[in-house]
């Protein structure tokens, strides 16, 4: 197996003026390097004051811990935010994209953008001369995976050969766990009922990034998938812009539910993760959510230490 602790020292000073999009956006070095910083930032043992910078929040969808994460994170580093909300500014009337994106690069510094069309970032991310980054699409939520995988290092001390098993649509969070995962050298397992799997494209882009031999496997039958899993992750089964969908799914998914008999089929050490907010009692039980075995709030928790070290990367602020 190919060797990268983590704690290497790789040149962050790369990724600044860079987008981040896509969880496939950096290396494996870049992303562990990212880690690095993000614990750092979080025990106090580096401080980084960007100096005024402004972050502007483009929010097409409703949001509590990305929306209030990125605001404290560049609070913390001495910056500003800005709430754009499309139905605040001419966006929500129908000022085109192109032209929002330039002008806004002129007072902004750096943009996160939640929308729903990943074509949609990314044509923002053309116009804008500033870092654009992607704060949840409907292909990827990047950001959400940078945290999922600092709470899994901080729990076994190391990624490399360990397995997360997410149980569930196979969506956009499961999409960038999995290329996260990939590039980390973490297995990562989904399993999803049928005609729910990720998408045969990213899985072969995970595949294709997989460092250390991390293996990248889809699965039709949960208990199967969770055996041995050292990490047991779930999300809605119904994403923001599915809700009409919400009670079919409801029924198809009904063998997916992380409770109590799934989780026992899991490495005994095994700890629970879900990026919220949940549908208790739906995807997982209440009892999941509040056993020894989550870590789902050290998790939220997490996406404020690994945005500010994403904003101080991509600010140039090292
Ligand atoms: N996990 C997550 O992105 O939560 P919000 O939708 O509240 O931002
Ligand atoms: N898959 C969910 C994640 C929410 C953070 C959604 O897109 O609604």
């Amino acid at each position: 197996m190919a060797q990268l602790p983590h704690g290497v020292a790789v040149d962050l000073l790369s990724l600044r003026g860079r987008d981040y999009l896509s969880s496939s956006e950096f290396s494996s070095k870049q992303t562990y390097a990212l880690l690095e910083l993000a614990t750092q930032l979080k025990s106090d043992a580096r401080r980084i004051d960007l100096g005024n910078r402004v972050l502007g929040l483009i929010f097409t969808k409703a949001s509590t811990r990305t929306r209030v994460s990125f605001q404290v994170a560049m609070a913390r580093l001495g910056g500003q935010t800005v709430d754009l909300n499309p139905q605040v500014t001419q966006l929500g009337r129908g000022e085109p994209l192109q032209d929002t994106s330039r002008v806004l690069s002129r007072f902004c510094d750096v943009l996160a953008i939640r929308t729903y069309a990943q074509n949609e970032l990314e044509e923002y991310a053309h116009w804008a001369s500033i870092p654009v980054i992607n704060a949840l699409t409907d292909l990827e939520h990047p950001c959400q995976a940078l945290a999922d995988y600092l709470t899994m290092q901080e729990v076994f001390g190391g990624l490399q050969g360990k397995t997360l098993t997410y149980v569930g649509d196979g969506n956009n969070v499961a999409n960038s766990l999995m290329i996260c995962g990939a590039l980390l050298g973490v297995n990562v397992r989904v399993a999803s009922p049928k005609g729910f799997e990720p998408l045969v494209s990213v899985i072969n882009q995970s595949r294709s990034l997989a460092f250390g031999g991390a293996d990248i496997d889809v699965f039709n039958n949960a208990a199967e998938a969770v055996k041995g899993a050292h990490v047991v992750y779930t999300d809605v089964w119904a994403s923001m812009g599915q809700e009409n969908e919400q009670l079919h799914r409801k029924e198809v998914f009904k063998d997916f539910c992380l409770n109590k008999d799934l989780l026992e089929k899991a490495d005994p050490e095994a700890i629970v993760l879900h990026c919220l907010p949940a549908h208790r009692g739906e995807e997982i039980t209440d009892e999941v959510i509040e056993s020894k075995f989550s870590r789902i709030f050290d998790q939220a928790e997490n996406r404020l230490h690994v945005q500010q070290a994403l904003l101080a990367s991509l600010l140039g602020g090292l």
